[in-house]
């Protein structure tokens, strides 16, 4: 197993649900965790933080500047807002796609350099969204089915350089936490009737999965985990 203690872990999306919650374990576990977030006040007890619009591509290269050696990148900040191809607010998609995406993929490209010579792992939180289409998901959907083609691209191009930092996913199905209230914006009675309908995943339970990765033997490389709940169907 590899100890994460005295380690530094970089999280996206800190300041709420899953990375939260991820942080929250990986300081449990004696970790120097940096939380980057547009809300540092809603960090968690000892994540220092690091402030960023992940809009602003200017602003994700600031993360970087000045920024030592880290053993982890977590890429876990995104959003959700149920934006249809045939009539959604292109907005909308724009936003879904810089934070999700662009954000994401930058930050794997620029944490490259900040790890030691041997290695360390990034993690990209994408969705079972990722894996197949739900029919009442927009645009959400393809934002992430493209994270998990640019850590299958990361992972290709990784090896092809030798380089010994390995890179995975996690697929989690519905996570109880405040993005859903924007992606069933507008059909409230819609989320209502889920969250009655099943017990969903806890923020807790996901980052239980990205601990699992960070955590794993140094020879082992977790390319994907996919989980709901119990409950949920599809
Ligand atoms: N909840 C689910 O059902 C579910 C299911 C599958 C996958 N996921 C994925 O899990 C990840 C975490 O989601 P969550 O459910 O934990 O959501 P959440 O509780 O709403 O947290 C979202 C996080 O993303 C950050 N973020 C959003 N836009 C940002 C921006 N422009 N700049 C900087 N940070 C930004 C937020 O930070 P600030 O607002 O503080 O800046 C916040 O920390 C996302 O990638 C999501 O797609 C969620």
């Amino acid at each position: 197993m590899t100890s994460l203690q005295g380690k530094t872990l970089l999280v996206t999306g800190a300041s709420s649900g899953i990375g939260q919650a991820l942080c929250e374990l990986l300081v449990e576990r004696g970790a120097n965790v940096l939380g980057v977030t547009r809300r540092p006040s809603a960090l968690s007890e000892d994540v220092s933080p690091i402030l960023a619009d992940l809009t602003q591509r200017e602003q994700v290269s600031s993360i970087f500047q000045g920024l030592g050696k880290i053993d982890g990148l977590v890429n876990c900040a995104g959003t959700a807002y149920l934006s249809r191809i045939i009539d959604g607010n292109p907005a909308d998609w724009e936003e879904m796609w810089r934070v999700n995406v662009m954000a994401l993929a930058l930050c794997c490209q620029l944490s490259l350099k900040h790890f030691p010579a041997s290695g360390g792992r990034i993690v990209n939180v994408s969705s079972m969204s990722g894996h197949r289409v739900p029919p009442s998901g927009g645009f959400y959907a393809p934002t992430k089915f493209a994270v998990r083609a640019i850590t299958d691209a990361l992972r290709a191009e990784l090896k092809s350089v030798k380089s010994p930092i390995q890179v995975a996913c996690v697929s989690p199905g519905f996570v109880d936490t405040p993005l859903l209230d924007s992606y069933f914006l507008g059909r409230e009675q819609s989320l209502a009737q889920t969250r009655a309908a099943m017990k969903m995943l806890e923020p807790a339970d996901v980052a239980w999965a990205v601990l699992t990765i960070l955590e794993a033997p140094a020879h082992v490389e977790i390319g994907d985990i996919l989980m709901r709940s119990v409950e949920q169907q599809m």
